[in-house]
């Protein structure tokens, strides 16, 4: 814990987990700072290895986390439920000195629902930043997460006008704004902060990411994605999630040896400068399939469904599920032309999140 004190000051407390949210939080941080409004920063621990967490905070230099509640990996109760303990006592401390912070939480992950649970009970008011996304599929931890948090959302900042309309499908109309995405916000700033020294391979290749519970807990479906993404033509750089190393340890899985190159997670700035280069995208990411298609490297999702329709709609982003088949024809085939579309916003979400955000934290309401 580096600064536990200054909770009694803050304004708005923060809460990550997860590598997403730090890059999404680092552009929040910078324009709730230029807005003088006091921040303080949880990081549950959800994603604690060097290169999942303290990178990014160097790279984009973020500021450090105020607390660090070194929660860790775990089966979803256990983990939101340790994280849910842990906040609440933060949370509660912060009342107890006199502060009534504003709880910011970002996207789907385990530490946002624990936050919006913690927040909701105390109540504290709640911003979410990345509502009303919605894949439709229940049997994604992270649906649950983000159905369950919009719901609890005082102020729900959504990157899209379709964001906007499912939360009025599910009757949550009130609080509703429609900022554009924070995401974009990052990819053009730290895009252009990477500029063009970061290492890439010599010669076309293909950047790949695997980490959905979908694709890596079955040995079936992870063997057959390995398989089918290596090309000794145009190779697949993998930089592995801890999760996916740890399953191609355990299922004892054939790596491919020609047309695949498993590599470290990277940094943030080092995956944009991979994914602007590379000839296409193959991922199950969420956010990647955004930041392909605005550096406009077409990409191919390993999943059936997604929260970003307008990247599929629009044609640089085509939906292949597990199936060789599909991903083989996709790999072949997948190539939209001209320059990409921007659905995503103008790169000005923070500001607005921040201008609206100083309406509602407590005490400074106007
Ligand atoms: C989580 C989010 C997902 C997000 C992803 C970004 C949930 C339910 N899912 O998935 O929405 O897209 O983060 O990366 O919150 N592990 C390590 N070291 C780490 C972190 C994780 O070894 O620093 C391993 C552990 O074995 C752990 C597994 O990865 O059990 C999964 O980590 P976890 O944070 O539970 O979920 P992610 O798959 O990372």
């Amino acid at each position: 814990m580096t600064n536990p004190g200054k909770i009694s000051t803050a304004q708005v407390v923060t809460i990550v987990g997860a590598r997403p949210q730090f890059v999404k939080a680092a552009e929040l941080s910078v324009a709730l700072a230029q807005a003088g409004i006091a921040e303080f920063m949880v990081h549950t621990g959800q994603h604690y290895d060097r290169n999942m967490s303290a990178i990014f905070f160097e790279a984009l230099d973020l500021q450090e986390p105020d607390v660090n509640l070194e929660i860790g990996s775990g089966h979803h109760g256990a983990q939101t439920g340790a994280m849910l303990t842990a906040i609440e006592a933060l949370l509660l401390r912060a009342k107890e000195s006199g502060a009534r912070p504003l709880v910011l939480l970002y996207g789907d992950t385990n530490s946002t629902l624990a936050g919006a649970l913690a927040a909701a009970k105390i109540g504290l008011p709640i911003a979410h930043v990345e509502a009303g996304l919605r894949s439709f599929r229940r049997d994604m931890p992270e649906e649950i997460n983000r159905v369950l948090t919009d719901r609890l959302s005082t102020a729900l900042y959504c990157p899209t006008r379709l964001a906007v309309d499912n939360l009025a499908e599910e009757g949550i109309t009130h609080g509703v704004f429609m900022t554009g995405d924070v995401m974009c916000d990052a990819v053009i700033r730290q895009h252009a902060a990477a500029g063009t020294t970061l290492p890439r391979p010599e010669g076309p290749y293909r950047l790949a990411t695997l980490h959905r519970a979908s694709n890596t807990d079955d040995p079936v479906v992870l063997q057959r994605i390995l398989d089918s993404i290596a090309d000794p033509n145009c190779p697949a750089h993998l930089p592995l999630h801890p999760r996916t190393r740890a399953r191609i340890q355990q299922f004892g899985t054939r790596v491919p040896d020609r047309g695949l190159v498993l590599r470290d997670p990277v940094g943030y700035r080092e995956m944009l400068a991979l994914v602007a280069s590379a000839t296409q995208v193959l991922t199950d990411s969420g956010g990647l399939q955004k930041e392909a298609l605005m550096l406009g490297t077409p990409c191919i999702t390993l999943r059936e469904e997604t929260e970003w329709v307008e990247t599929v709609s629009l044609g640089w982003n085509v939906l292949v599920g597990s199936d060789p088949a599909c991903i083989t024809h996709a790999m072949q085939h997948h190539c939209p032309g001209g320059d990409p579309p921007r659905p995503y916003g103008d790169g000005n979400a923070a500001a607005r999140i921040v201008s609206h955000l100083r309406t509602i934290i407590p005490g400074e309401e106007s």
